[in-house]
């Protein structure tokens, strides 16, 4: 009898219809807010340096999140091939997250270390130099720009409201630590802590 009514009356079909999808999204959202598993930080993770944080931001400038993803599956073709697949815990920092999932390149969220800072240097300067099949562009600006670290302090404090652990003396030192340094190096600085914390392959 009920159910008549439901199944004849669209506006109450809609109805129930919106509340039984919302109820399963939120049984499945909403103790992701509160398990330790996805909101604590993994053992050993710190906030990006000022530099490396500066570096993050050439990274999002660029585009390079176009091409490259920052999320590892948990599938054994990607571990096999990138190493431990990626733990809600490694970007509790991550504001915005990188993840992705368009994979023109490889996926880098376990770069961190896999290759030297003079290889990298190489690659972004020319990358059919070391990689002659690649399609990735160059990006020769970043080896003369200089950063004037400006707006590095004003950017961790923001970071800070949103929960990332920088101190007060983090933010007065910012400046200094990226003022005069080329984007090169900021951008190099940035891959080169990327995923290190879990093991990774090669
Ligand atoms: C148009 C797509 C594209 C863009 C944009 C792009 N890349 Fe790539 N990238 C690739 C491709 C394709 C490869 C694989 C060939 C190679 O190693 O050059 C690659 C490889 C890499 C690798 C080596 C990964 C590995 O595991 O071997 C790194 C590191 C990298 N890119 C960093 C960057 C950075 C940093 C930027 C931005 C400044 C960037 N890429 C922008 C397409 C792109």
């Amino acid at each position: 009898m009920n159910h008549d009514l439901v199944e004849k009356n669209i506006g109450w079909m809609l109805v129930l219809t919106i509340v039984a999808i919302s109820f399963g999204g939120l049984v499945e959202i909403v103790p992701l807010f509160f398990l330790k598993e996805t909101t604590e930080p993994i053992e050993g993770l710190e906030p990006l340096t000022a530099q490396q944080l500066e570096g993050r931001d050439i990274y999002i400038r660029e585009g390079c999140n176009n091409c490259h993803s920052q999320m590892i599956r948990p599938l054994r073709s990607e571990t096999e091939r990138y190493g431990h697949y990626s733990v809600a815990g490694e970007f509790v920092y991550d504001h915005p997250f990188l993840w992705g999932s368009k994979r023109t390149g490889p996926d880098l969220a376990r770069v961190g270390k896999r290759y030297s800072d003079d290889w990298h240097r190489a690659h972004l300067m020319d990358p059919r130099s070391v990689v002659p099949e690649s399609n990735m562009p160059a990006y020769p600006w970043l080896f003369e720009n200089t950063l004037t670290g400006e707006l590095t302090g004003d950017k961790m404090a923001a970071l800070r409201t949103l929960g990332v652990p920088y101190t007060d003396e983090d933010i007065a030192g910012a400046k200094e630590a990226v003022a005069g340094k080329k984007e090169i190096d900021a951008l190099v600085a940035y891959l080169q802590q990327l995923g290190i914390l879990l093991k990774h392959k090669r």
